[in-house]
C-alpha cells in the first residue's frame, strides 16, 4: 500500500499527474492511487482536483518540510550546537514526543518538527490547531546547568527570538503579548509552550514548543476551532514564504537567544520591553477565576506583568491577559 506521504511527494509540485503515471511510479494500481487521494482529502484537509484526461493535482503546490533544505540555511554556530532535526509527517504533539525523548536522555539541541499535529498542545490546557503542511510546529530540547529559579524569564526570551525572526522577514510591527504570545495588529501569529523538568537549583531540561502560522488556509475546517483572532505570515507579507528557509531562520534565532542567556539577560528583557504590545493599554488579567482590569505598565525585572488597578500597582506572575475590547483597535 502506498502512503499519503509518498503520493504527496509527487503531487507537491501542484501539476497534473495521471492516475496511470502515479500508479507506475509508485508500483500500485490506479484504484490504489485513488484510495490514497481520498485519504489526502479527508485526513489532511487538502483539496485535490481530478480532471478526466489530465489526472490529479493539488489545489495549491505544497512545500513539504525537508531536513536538508533546513540544514543548508543554518548558520555555522547553530549547526554545531544542533544535535539533530527529526521531521514527522504526522504526530500527536512535538512537545509531548520531545518530553518523552528528554526523559530517555536525549541530548540538548534536538529539534522535532511536524507537518501536522493531531493533538497539538497550547498553554493553559488549550489545544493548538495544527493542520497539515502549512504552518510551523516545532519543539526544541535544551539542557541548562541552572534550574527554574534562574530561568523565570526564559519564555520571554524565546518570544524575543520569534519576534526577531518576524522583524527580519519584514513583519516590523509584530510584537509580544505578555508573557509570550506573538501578535500582529491584535491577531495571534504564534504561540510558545515551555515545559521544564529538573531540580529547582538545576540542572534542567526544557522543551520549547513553537506554533507559528505561516500559511493557514482559512478554508481548512480545523480553523473553525480557533477561539481567537489569528493571522499568518503569508497574509501579512502578501507573498509566498519558503517554509524550510523560514524554519531555519527561526532555529537560528532560537539558538542565538539561548546563547545570549548566560551574559545578556538584561539586554534580552529590554528587547522584550520594546516588543510589548500591552504597555499603556487597558487590559483584563484572569487568574483562578478572578479578573482584574487595569492599565498594563510593562514588566518588572523578573518578567512579571505590572498592572495599575484603582491607583494600586499589582504584580502578576501568571494569568490570562486580554486587551479590553473598547480599547483594542482591531
Ligand atoms: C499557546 O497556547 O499559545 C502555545 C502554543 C504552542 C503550540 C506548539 S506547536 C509545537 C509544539 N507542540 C505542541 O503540542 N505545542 C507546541
Amino acid at each position: 500500500m502506498v502512503s499519503a506521504q509518498e503520493l504527496l511527494g509527487i503531487l507537491a509540485d501542484g501539476k497534473y499527474h495521471s492516475g496511470t503515471d502515479l500508479g507506475h511510479e509508485l508500483g500500485v494500481s490506479r484504484a490504489a492511487v485513488w484510495k490514497v487521494i481520498q485519504k489526502i482529502e479527508k485526513e489532511l484537509g487538502l483539496t485535490v482536483f481530478a480532471v478526466k484526461g489530465k489526472g490529479y493535482r493539488l489545489q495549491q503546490p505544497l512545500e513539504l518540510l525537508d531536513k536538508n533544505k533546513i540544514l543548508e540555511k543554518l548558520n555555522e554556530k547553530t549547526a554545531k550546537q544542533l544535535s539533530n532535526i527529526e521531521i514527522f509527517f504526522e504526530i500527536e504533539s512535538t512537545n509531548q514526543y520531545l518530553n518523552n525523548k528528554s526523559l530517555d536522555g536525549a541530548p540538548g539541541g534536538l529539534i522535532v518538527i511536524a507537518e501536522q499535529q493531531s493533538k497539538g498542545i497550547g498553554r493553559r490546557g488549550r489545544g493548538w490547531v495544527s493542520p497539515f503542511g502549512c504552518n510551523l510546529y516545532l519543539s526544541l530540547l535544551w539542557r541548562f546547568p541552572y534550574g527554574a529559579a534562574q530561568l523565570g524569564c526564559l519564555s520571554l526570551y524565546i518570544a524575543v527570538a520569534i519576534v526577531r525572526t518576524l522583524h527580519k522577514v519584514g513583519i516590523k510591527d509584530a510584537g509580544v503579548k505578555w508573557p509570550n504570545d506573538i501578535y500582529w495588529k491584535n491577531k495571534k501569529l504564534a504561540g510558545i509552550l515551555l515545559e521544564m523538568r529538573g531540580e529547582l537549583s538545576g540542572p534542567s531540561a526544557v522543551v520549547m514548543g513553537i506554533g507559528l502560522n505561516i500559511n493557514m488556509p482559512s478554508s481548512n475546517t480545523e480553523t473553525k476551532n480557533i477561539d481567537q483572532a489569528w493571522i499568518d505570515v503569508q497574509t501579512i507579507l502578501g507573498r509566498a514564504v519558503d517554509r524550510n528557509e523560514f524554519t531555519a531562520k527561526v532555529i537560528n534565532e532560537l539558538f542565538d537567544v539561548l546563547n545570549e542567556i548566560p551574559d545578556a539577560q538584561n539586554k534580552l528583557l529590554e528587547e522584550w520591553k520594546d516588543m510589548d504590545i500591552l504597555k499603556g493599554q487597558n487590559i483584563e488579567v484572569t487568574f483562578s477565576n478572578k479578573t482584574i482590569i487595569g492599565e498594563a505598565l510593562g514588566i518588572n525585572k523578573d518578567g512579571a506583568l505590572l498592572l495599575r488597578h484603582n491607583d494600586k500597582d499589582i504584580i502578576c506572575h501568571s494569568g490570562d491577559v486580554s486587551i479590553r475590547r473598547d480599547e483594542s483597535n482591531d
